[in-house]
């Protein structure tokens, strides 16, 4: 099964409106290949501009949270809707700063989830084994949870109608990348739970990405893997240099 890789940039906190379309406007400046799909998750306050700044592009808009209500009194959150409204096709759910910083558990990512689904907006659900539990051989039964309560109730009707995304906790930010055989490793492990839970041709449509310390110096080793499907960038998303690099990956 082929599958189109994926490169996002989770800018998370960062940019004001005028910086993000600049960096969004930079990233269009490189050519990029057809053969791959690049994402842009701005903070929600720079959705509106990055749109437009990308309109006519092929470069998709993601949101880096939503609620799984309509609207109504839900204070601090952003709906389904509403992100539509602003041009987005993709939400991440469950990052792990959200998880982790924020609180959100298990039960409230699976609504997210859910509620992005329901309105036609791709989720990339994130989940992800702190230092802790790898020191602990917790890694699998961890991420099994995760990913097993991130999907409960929720039907697809194909595999593209999802995203994952394996980011380690202890490789975020951290410098300290997965090798590639630990993430080809989990991937696959992933692969075969979606199996499970779906079914085999559904779970070799669902693109599976790394993130965590990705930069242009290991992007093309991660993706050489079989079941790595592309890439979720953090710090190296917020140069339009080091991001063009890493979607022009050498397969
Ligand atoms: P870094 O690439 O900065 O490690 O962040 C990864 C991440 O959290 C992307 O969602």
């Amino acid at each position: 099964m082929q599958r189109r890789p994926l490169l996002a940039g989770n800018w998370k906190m960062h940019t004001t409106i005028a910086e993000a379309e600049k960096l969004a406007a930079a990233i269009l400046q490189s050519p990029i290949p057809t053969d791959r799909d690049v994402m842009l998750a701005p903070p929600f306050t720079a959705l509106n501009a990055v749109s437009r700044t990308l309109s006519g592009s092929s470069v998709i808009l993601g949101a880096q949270n939503v609620c799984w209500e309509v609207k109504g009194a839900f204070t601090g959150e952003i709906s389904p809707p509403m992100l539509k409204d602003a041009g987005c096709s993709m939400v991440i759910i469950g990052h792990s700063e959200r998880r982790h910083i924020f609180a959100e558990n298990d039960e409230m990512i699976n609504k997210r989830v859910n509620g992005a689904l329901h309105h036609g907006l791709i989720p990339v659900l994130c989940i992800g084994e702190t230092l802790d539990e790898r020191q602990a051989d917790q890694t699998f039964k961890v991420l099994e949870k995760q990913l097993r309560n991130g999907l409960n109730g929720i039907s697809l009707e194909n595999g593209e109608q999802l995203i994952v995304a394996y980011e380690p906790v202890w490789a975020i930010g951290t410098g300290k990348t997965a090798t590639v055989e630990q993430a080809q490793e989990v991937h696959l492990f992933l692969r075969d739970l979606l199996a499970v839970i779906y079914e085999k041709n559904i779970a070799s449509q669902i693109r599976i990405l790394y993130g965590g310390s990705v930069t242009p110096d290991n992007v093309d080793e991660l993706m050489s893997q079989n079941d790595v499907d592309g890439a979720l960038v953090g710090g190296a998303a917020l140069k339009a240099e080091s991001f063009n690099l890493i979607i022009n990956f050498k397969k």
